[in-house]
């Protein structure tokens, strides 16, 4: 469920009109519901109460600061990949002792930085890794506490860029090297282990491929603690959300079926839980498209409507700076106009960006009422990998995002200037144009 429906025409989020939060704020535009985000976790936090845990939400999903401080506020603790979220996340107000610093490739200063702020654990990816952390924790005369990222080899069912649990991945150890590795880190005097993690890929709308995992490292999770004293066994994130609702009548809504399809949070802990309970460790949970994905739109403008030979082109305002998806993983974020349409032919169309490129996409051959340049569309379902993967390609500033808390509305980033575009940026000290060959 989410917060984002019409009342009297007009698309909203949660008490605040779209319209208006665009006029006010400009477009493109993020707009974020907070009691999404709220609803989001608590769900999850009570599908999840029978078990010792702790929920890490995926910074990497939406790393805004206000995203990040709702998080704090609940109590979360975070699955950071880099000294840059690690910061984001103590600035927010939350606390590096309930942070997991993940990823494969994490710099001497990075590893540096997260031993000084004392973050929960390293999840390491590779002997060399254990190695390297060892070293500089020796150095701070520090011990860095570490859980091993577990490859258990197995199909999530989705896309391949975001499949990350089989063998031929880059990520984790081999199962089958894992009491190897552990032995290994067990070895290294300026380290302790603390947990084992896993994860096995992102919008997983299955439980059956979690279940797999679990019970393929349940059996180390329970010899790691009797060796080791392991304290931790982190399953990761990877939960899917349905980026296409029914639309009756141009309204989004929660279809009757949308359950059945989806991977709801209780039955995602009615599916784990049985194996889960009985392994004596506490649980990490690294949720992150789950908790905001449905909790995020973003606003476009349509600039011009171009009609060739055999399409309609809507074109709009946002680009693929500004959300990636579509043109990487092909992902369909469905299109919503603000206002239920006075337009009223409906027809196909696609609804593109304003980029150099082809792959500048939203939809292709969707069903769109026929709108007029300087009207508003909402892309849905942009709460997760939406701004965090924006860039400023051809030139574009990136875009604004708005928090709504029930009637309250909040800038919660700057659009950016055209100024910001070269901040940082200087020219060379040449002659000016200077011809550098002389004909003759
Ligand atoms: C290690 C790790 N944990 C958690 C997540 C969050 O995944 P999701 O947003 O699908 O829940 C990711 C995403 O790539 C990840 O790499």
């Amino acid at each position: 469920m989410h917060h984002f429906a019409f009342h009297k025409g007009s698309l909203c989020c949660e008490q605040q009109e779209l319209s208006y939060l665009s006029e006010r704020y400009g477009t493109p535009l993020y707009v974020y519901s907070a009691q999404t985000i709220r609803d989001n976790f608590q769900r999850l936090e009570a599908a999840s109460a029978p078990l010792d845990h702790l929920i890490c939400y995926a910074v990497k999903a939406n790393s805004n600061l206000a995203v990040l401080n709702l998080f704090a506020k609940l109590g979360s603790g975070f699955d950071i990949v880099s000294g840059g979220e690690l910061y984001r996340v103590l600035q927010a107000g939350g606390c590096a002792g309930r942070c997991t610093f993940a990823g494969i490739g994490k710099t001497q200063e990075e590893i540096d930085y997260a031993l000084k702020e004392s973050v929960h654990c390293f999840v390491v990816e590779s002997e060399a890794e254990l190695e390297i952390i060892n070293r500089i924790a020796g150095k701070l005369g520090r011990r860095a506490p570490i859980a091993l990222r577990i490859n258990p080899d197995v199909e999530a069912g989705t896309h391949s860029y975001i499949t990350t649990g089989k063998a031929h991945n880059k990520f984790g150890i081999d199962l089958g090297c894992a009491e190897e590795a552990y032995a290994y880190a067990a070895s290294l005097p300026h380290l302790f282990i603390r947990g084992i993690q896993t994860h096995i890929g992102s919008q997983i709308l299955d439980c059956r491929p979690f279940v797999e995992a679990v019970e393929k490292l349940s059996p180390l999770v329970v010899r790691l603690k009797e060796c080791y004293g392991v304290e931790s066994f982190s399953i990761g994130g990877g939960m899917g959300i349905v980026y296409q609702e029914a639309l009756e009548s141009g309204t989004p809504q929660w279809w009757e079926g949308a359950d059945a399809k989806l991977l709801t949070p209780e039955r995602y802990a009615a599916a784990l839980l049985p194996l889960l309970s009985s392994l004596g460790v506490k649980i990490l949970f690294e949720p992150g498209r789950s908790l905001v994905g449905n909790a995020g739109v973003l606003v476009t403008q349509v600039i011009q409507v171009k009609k060739k030979f055999t399409k309609r082109f809507v074109i709009v305002n946002a680009g693929m700076n500004d959300l990636i998806r579509p043109a990487l993983y092909e992902a369909p974020h469905q299109v919503v106009p603000l206002k239920h349409s006075s337009h009223l032919a409906a027809g196909t169309a696609d609804v593109v960006g304003p980029i150099c490129e082809s792959g500048d996409f939203f939809l292709q051959d969707t069903t769109l009422p026929n709108c007029q340049p300087g009207d508003y569309l909402a892309l849905m379902s942009a709460g997760a990998y939406g701004a965090v993967m924006s860039s400023r390609y051809n030139s574009r500033p990136l875009a604004a995002e708005v928090m709504v808390d029930n009637s309250r509305s909040f800038l919660v980033r700057e659009r950016e200037k055209l100024s910001d575009l070269i901040r940082g940026e200087h020219t060379i000290d040449t002659p000016s144009n200077a011809p550098h060959l002389e004909s003759g």
